[in-house]
């Protein structure tokens, strides 16, 4: 069990949501400007619990999200997803009775098959379903610390490759983005990354890009895959998240995955998400 952090922000309340990932934030309104101090509270919290939920939110203006989130670093361009009017920063997640898919159905860090994936994403929601919709988190520090020696010492030295093409084409063609418009990026990336601001160590695969090993055989590849795959997604790592009305969440994708449930067809669920860039991971 991990130990639950207790450190006083002086300038915003968080509250740990499950003993092993993520809090609850109060006392900051997300569709005002945000004070340095409260920014610097923000963002030790971002790394103390890796996913902040921030709750008693207002609609937040779309500049403001944008301004949110370019404080924490350049904003990411999703190669595939489509985009809010007006807002090319903002890709917008929406799911209805048409829907042929909903996003983020499988376990994933966001864009792992960039070269450079994002840091972070900040989702807000504005339409929900009655019930359902909720996302899943899952603790990539924990998925690595509990590794047994022999396991730690293999993966330690790989790498591995994540593909997009599997995932992006033809995805968002019924919100009227064809195969012509989309990148389809594959890169290569360690196994096993070092986080850049808390230099812990994140295991760093997962079910939806990661496609191979590289210094491995297919078959020994597949199967260890597997079994990061299972490790990484096991009850013990993760927590579940149901969503209120205009919560914002900001989930760290250096070293936590995660996974949307679209258990509410015929049901609409929509949300507004800025992403920013990360760097390569080492
Ligand atoms: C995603 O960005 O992967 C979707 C998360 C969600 O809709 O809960």
């Amino acid at each position: 069990m991990v130990a639950v952090l207790q450190r006083d922000y002086a300038h915003i309340e968080a509250r740990p949501f499950a003993p092993n990932l993520g809090a609850e934030i109060r006392g900051v309104d997300l569709s005002e400007p945000i004070s340095d101090e409260q920014f610097a509270d923000i963002h030790q919290a971002f790394l103390d619990y890796q996913v902040l939920m921030f709750k008693d939110q207002k609609e937040i203006p779309p500049e403001r999200h944008i301004e949110f989130g370019k404080r924490f670093g350049t904003l990411h361009a999703h190669p595939a997803a489509p985009t809010m009017q007006g807002y090319p920063e903002i890709f917008e997640i929406h799911a209805t009775k048409d829907s042929k898919v909903a996003n983020g159905e499988f376990w994933h860090s966001d864009v792992s098959c960039d070269e450079e994936p994002p840091l972070g994403t900040m989702l807000q929601l504005h339409i929900l379903p009655p019930c359902g919709g909720d996302t899943l988190f899952s603790n990539m520090y924990s998925a690595y610390d509990t590794l047994s020696d022999p396991l730690k010492s293999l993966v330690d030295g790989l790498s591995a490759t994540h593909a997009s093409e599997h995932i992006y084409k033809g995805r968002y063609s019924d919100r009227g983005k064809d195969d012509g418009e989309i990148d389809c990026p594959t890169a290569m990336h360690p196994v096993v990354r070092t986080h850049p601001e808390t230099g812990k160590k994140a295991l760093f695969v997962n079910r939806t890009f990661t496609t191979r090993i590289n210094e491995l055989s297919p078959t020994e590849s597949n199967s260890i895959l597997e079994l990061l795959f299972e490790h990484c997604e096991h009850i013990d790592h993760q927590i579940r998240f149901r969503w209120s009305l205009h919560d914002m969440v900001f989930w760290d994708n250096r070293c936590c995955m995660h996974r949307a449930i679209w258990d509410y067809w015929p049901e609409e669920r929509k949300g507004r998400r800025v992403t920013i860039k990360g760097d390569r991971p080492s």
